[in-house]
């Protein structure tokens, strides 16, 4: 059948064998310890439910603006201009289905054919394809381990051509826990403004930080800066799909233009239990964030006492990015997808392998989830990859 080119041209998520593999396992009925998800394992507050009750209570189900509700955008705006000493209005603000479709929206406005778009690897996986979607090209630049993956100013500079129209930077990284220092982050956004290119700052996970003080972009200069997040990660509210994007009245304009005409709004009731989550007690935020804490410790802890992995210490994020090379002997076990299917039929332990996310010879754990199941993860790796140790 005839598709469009440019869906030819994107690939299907890598990690997605591996899931479905592990899916069938536990299907079959077996035990399976999955430290692959990219989700909070707590519930959504009850404050934040209690108020989508009353949303629907009081028949808040029709369409709405299709930049969001007044009462979001203008919480979003609050929580930035008070954050980050901006001073956004509610103008520079569109609500959407989570930070993915910003993000998406955001590459449909900008991108076109011709242009390169800078992207630091390890990367989340969809940036690449949302580029590629919109008919440019992606530019990868890498992090290293020595450096615990931060991402420093030079090398976007290296990156830079006429054609530069973008660099899209998360911090805290999904998929290494890696936080961008504010001096790079400021030093990218004047390399931004001397360049004419925009960052796209996606900081979905700023909440979960376990050292020194998160750095938004638009700190540093709002007019080259979109910033992109949600609620999804920070309030555990991942299947109620609201996210945001803030930044020059221009873009937004755009960005509503495109939503008008795909999916109008985020749901109602969803965009009114938002409100609540960023208004609303923020102690569900510090209680998460000691769960993490202690997780993040006990699974550093965990990976020290496997002979052969090594592990550069997260500062952010609910992940951790093992090295797992040392176990890839060019036999069984070649590379990250071989490593991730070796665990799973071995120990029945789901990670995500690090080439879906643009980087060989690492694997992602994820530490949302519960310190038994991480305990009892923990333990069948080590032991399943003792043996292979010992065979190779
Ligand atoms: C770095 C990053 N950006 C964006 C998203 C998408 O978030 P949402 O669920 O709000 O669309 C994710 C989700 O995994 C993510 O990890």
């Amino acid at each position: 059948m005839k598709l469009a080119q440019r869906v030819e041209s994107i690939a299907l998520s890598q990690t997605l064998a591996v899931k479905k593999a592990a899916e069938e396992l536990k299907r079959q009925g077996s035990d399976v310890i999955d430290l692959g998800p990219g989700e909070p394992d707590f519930a959504t507050p009850e404050h934040i439910k209690i108020a989508a009750k009353r949303a629907i209570d009081q028949n808040f189900t029709k369409y709405t603006a299709e930049v969001g509700i007044p009462e979001l955008r203008q919480a979003i705006v609050d929580k930035y201009n008070l954050s980050c000493k901006t001073s956004y209005k509610s103008e520079n603000v569109i609500v959407t289905s989570g930070a993915k479709q910003a993000l998406y929206h955001i590459a449909t406005a900008l991108f076109e054919e011709g242009d390169e778009v800078i992207i630091p690897a390890p990367y989340w996986v969809s940036y690449p394809e949302q580029v590629r979607l919109n008919d440019a090209q992606p530019i990868i630049v890498e992090t290293r381990e020595s450096d615990h993956f931060r991402l420093k100013a030079s090398a976007i500079e290296r990156a830079l051509s006429s054609r530069t129209r973008a660099v899209i930077i998360n911090s805290p990284n999904n998929p290494t826990g890696a936080t961008i220092e504010q001096s790079e982050l400021e030093a990218i956004v004047q390399l931004a403004h001397k360049h004419k290119f925009f960052v796209v700052f996606d900081e979905c996970y700023e909440h979960f930080l376990y050292q020194g003080k998160h750095s938004c972009a638009a700190e540093f200069d709002a007019e080259r800066v979109i910033v992109v997040s949600s609620v999804s990660k920070s309030y555990a509210m991942t299947g109620w799909r609201i996210g945001w994007a803030l930044g020059p009245l221009p873009i937004i304009q755009a960005l509503s233009k495109i939503q008008s005409h795909s999916t109008s709004h985020p749901t109602s009731i969803a965009q009114h239990a938002a409100v609540a989550a960023l208004y609303g007690d923020q102690l569900c935020l510090k209680e998460m964030l000691s769960q993490y804490t202690e997780r993040r410790a006990f699974v550093l802890e965990e990976v020290a006492k496997i002979p052969g992995m090594q592990c550069s210490v997260p500062t952010g994020a609910f992940y951790i990015f093992p090295n797992i090379s040392g176990f890839c002997d060019g036999r069984a076990i070649k590379n990250s997808v071989d490593f991730a299917r070796f665990l799973l039929q071995e120990a029945h332990v789901a990670v995500v392998p690090g080439s879906a996310f643009g980087t060989e010879g690492y694997v992602r754990l994820s530490y949302a989830t519960s310190m038994s199941q991480l305990a009892e993860g923990m333990s069948r790796m080590r032991r399943a990859l003792s043996r292979v140790r010992a065979t190779a």
